[in-house]
């Protein structure tokens, strides 16, 4: 596949929706390639059928095994639709979300370890594997400040409802792929404003596929 697969990552309230919508508009602007942007969970029929399972606030009830499962399902039929097509015909997928949030939420904060999250995962994606992901950090009693802040204008799914133990873990595990992955993932300072952030991204994208963005 010749095409170029970007995941944008973040713990919740970092911007990295807002941030993404702008990077791809301001890519599409030079880009000699498609440019496709879509989000996990969810971005096809099916799977923004199970993300509403996954994310619906009546299910407290849900299995933490169940939860990872019905992710990489997602995943699946996301990747399956939306991204190898345009990947096939060399194109550029930006998406919101991608295995490492698998690995922070449910790895990390959920618990249940790496070792099965990437086991299922692996089975998901067979090997498609993000070229280069954008990691937008954020502290967690920060991330927190702005959900709230943002009040009824966001989404507030199953997961937003966590402690803050939680979304400190999440933010942990991050960092812990930051880590063991190096090349494949930058860190973005989500503190900064939101010019400075879609900047940030914009030029780390240009400088590693300066044939296909041109400035
Ligand atoms: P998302 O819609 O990206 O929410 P936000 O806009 O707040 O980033 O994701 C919804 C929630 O799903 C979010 O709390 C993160 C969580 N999530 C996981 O726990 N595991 C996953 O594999 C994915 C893709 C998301």
């Amino acid at each position: 596949m010749d095409g170029i697969f970007i995941t944008f990552e973040g713990p919740d309230g970092a911007g990295k929706t807002t941030a993404l919508q702008e990077v791809s508009r301001r890519l599409a602007a030079t880009a000699n390639k498609k440019i496709v942007t879509t989000r996990e969970p969810g971005g096809s029929p099916i799977a923004e059928k199970i993300r509403d399972i996954i994310l619906d606030t009546a299910h407290t009830e849900m299995d933490e095994r169940t939860e990872a499962l019905l992710y990489a399902a997602s995943r699946r039929q996301h990747l399956v639709e939306k991204v190898i097509p345009v990947l096939a015909e060399g194109g550029c997928v930006l998406c919101d979300r991608f295995v490492d949030s698998s690995v922070a939420y449910q790895g990390f904060a959920r618990g249940i370890g790496t070792a099965g999250i990437f086991q299922i995962n692996d089975f998901a994606i067979e090997g498609v594997q993000p070229h280069l992901t954008l990691y937008l950090d954020i502290p967690a009693e920060e991330g927190l400040r702005r959900i709230a802040a943002s009040g009824g204008s966001r989404e507030n799914n199953r997961l937003d409802q966590e402690a803050l133990a939680f979304h400190q873990k999440v933010r942990e595990g991050y960092l812990h792929l930051v880590e063991e992955h190096p090349e494949r993932i930058v860190v973005i300072d989500s503190q900064q404003s939101k010019e400075a952030v879609v900047e940030q991204c914009l030029a780390v994208i240009r400088e590693r596929f300066a044939a296909m963005f041109e400035a």
